[in-house]
């Protein structure tokens, strides 16, 4: 290969620009620390409402690019920005898809359009590489609203001589979101059927799946820690993807996610009012302090436990378990503070639960990034007690910062925390497995007594302060596999 690896990162989310939950920050610390590696990475993503009031000044380079969804020619625009560091982003504007209030839904539910607005993502990725001649080696798709971006290349596009030598890698950050829409509207996608729709395909029970498509057409599959990817292969977690994924299991890398410290470090946290590190953990004591007078709670909290959560409001977190496990855990005599946006039903619950426990539970709702940050220094503890868990970030965030993860052993979370051992002094949280509320007050009530004795707390706290989940580890996982996938194909493009 002559010049450096190039790598078109293709997704509906990337931090600062887009974010609902953790994909944003992986596709952009990813991107980052590839780009550290000497690879030429780029991203595409829709040029969203967010993106144009977020006081970014991309500017436009492409013009009415056409595009066919079905009976119909759209035409849409193409603006370039960067990301830290001069990545380049091309942002795909056509303002009655994506200029909305959110990403992909409303309260009534998701758009109803949703097939057709990542349908013309997906086609005017691939336009703009031709047109901006940036002949990528490898296309990285992201979560279902890419997944057609695999089968198009092997369908209809597979013709074009350079859309042939191109490899796809498709990662799926969580298999509970599997882009469903009815068969009836496949000829958006302008796949032929007699090719593409059947259970070997995009076929899922009757309807299009472009998660499948993704996991079906894709040269190589990862998903973002080793034990998701073996879990998702087994009919209880496999949310009916298991059988395809198991017969593409020799394409399915399971690669951990890892944290941006640049972002994420509690030395340097520009959120915080007091900095901190393993050696001098003052700062984290005062950090507490203020969260405290911040969120109105009682500050004779500072010297009790106080239990964090950040997370998307959803099923998948584990909001029932906490919320039937509350009574029982507030009797350890904790604070409890949670962030979260997203499902009306868990966030009406949380503020009940938050009227019956005055100055010692609040609740916040909505993306507040620099409440996150102060949540995750502040509290003691972090609560993750997730049904699943593909990889999950913040309680790698949450060691960073000296915070105790409590979770439960699934996915990433069973990877990254490892249980606390009193007797040796090693290990970095708490975890139980049972999906069941007293598995979890028994979790907090271990870790409730174990932060009253202050020399192993702080122990517990260092040995969690000093794991690295630093990027360029699982980086070089994924240029690895890039560089296989290459390796395997004789005609690449230099
Ligand atoms: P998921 O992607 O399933 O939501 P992750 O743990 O991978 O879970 O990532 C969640 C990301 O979203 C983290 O960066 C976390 O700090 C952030 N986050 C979640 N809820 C909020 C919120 N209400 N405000 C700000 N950031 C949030
Ligand atoms: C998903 C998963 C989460 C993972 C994130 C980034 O949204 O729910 O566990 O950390 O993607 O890969």
């Amino acid at each position: 290969m002559v010049g450096p690896l190039k790598v078109l990162m293709v997704s509906p989310e990337v931090a600062p620009l887009a974010k609902t939950g953790g994909l944003a920050d992986v596709t952009s610390a990813l991107s980052q620390a590839l780009k550290g590696l000497g690879v030429d990475v780029r991203l595409v993503l829709p040029f969203y409402r967010s993106v144009r009031e977020g006081g970014y000044k991309p500017r436009r380079i492409l013009q009415g690019l056409r595009i066919s969804l079905g009976d119909q020619v759209l035409e849409g625009d193409v603006l370039e920005g960067s990301l830290e560091g001069g990545i380049p982003v091309y942002l795909i504007d056509r303002e009655d898809l994506y200029d909305r209030s959110n990403l992909y839904g409303n309260s009534r539910g998701d758009y109803y359009d949703n097939l057709e607005r990542f349908t013309f993502l997906s086609h005017a990725a691939l336009k703009t590489t031709e047109a901006i001649a940036f002949w990528p080696h490898i296309l990285h798709c992201h979560d279902w609203q890419t997944g057609l971006i695999p089968a198009l290349l092997r369908g209809p596009l597979g013709d074009v001589p350079f859309y042939r030598t191109l490899r796809t890698v498709f990662t799926i950050h969580n298999l509970g979101y599997q882009g469903i829409f009815p068969s009836g509207k496949l000829k958006v996608t302008s796949l032929p059927p007699e090719d593409f729709f059947h259970p070997e395909g995009l076929e899922f029970w009757g309807n299009i799946s472009l998660l499948k498509a993704g996991i079906v057409y894709a040269d190589a599959i990862t998903t973002v820690s080793p034990t998701y990817a073996r879990e998702i292969q087994t009919e209880e977690m496999g949310m009916g993807m298991e059988g395809i994924l198991r017969s593409r299991r020799k394409a399915l890398h399971g690669i951990l996610n890892g944290i941006d410290y640049r972002v994420w470090d509690p030395e340097t946290d520009r959120f915080l009012s007091f900095r901190y590190s393993a050696h001098n953990l003052n700062g984290k004591q005062r950090q507490k302090f203020d969260l405290l007078q911040e969120l109105g709670l009682l500050l004779s909290l500072k010297d009790r436990p106080l239990l964090g959560m950040v997370s998307r409001l959803d099923r998948q977190k584990g909001f029932d378990l906490v919320l039937e496990a509350l009574a029982e855990i507030m009797k350890l005599d904790v604070g409890m503070v949670v962030l979260g946006s997203g499902d009306h039903e868990i966030q009406e619950a949380l503020w009940r639960a938050a009227h019956r426990y005055p100055g010692r539970m609040a609740v916040r709702v909505g993306m507040d990034e620099r409440l996150a940050h102060r949540i995750i220094a502040g509290s003691d503890i972090l609560l993750l007690p997730s049904r699943y868990e593909p990889c999950g970030l913040t309680q790698m965030y949450a060691l960073r910062y000296g915070t105790v993860p409590v979770v439960r052993a699934t996915g990433g979370l069973d990877d990254t925390v490892v249980a606390f051992d009193e007797a040796s002094g090693k290990g970095n949280g708490f975890k139980f497995t049972p999906y069941e509320p007293t598995a979890l007050t028994e979790t907090v009530r271990k870790s409730v007594e174990i932060f009253h004795d202050r020399k192993v707390w702080r122990r517990l706290q260092v040995n969690g302060m000093k794991a690295d989940f630093s990027w360029e580890r699982s980086a070089t996982r994924y240029l690895q596999l890039y560089q296989f996938l290459l390796k395997t194909w004789e005609g690449i493009p230099t």
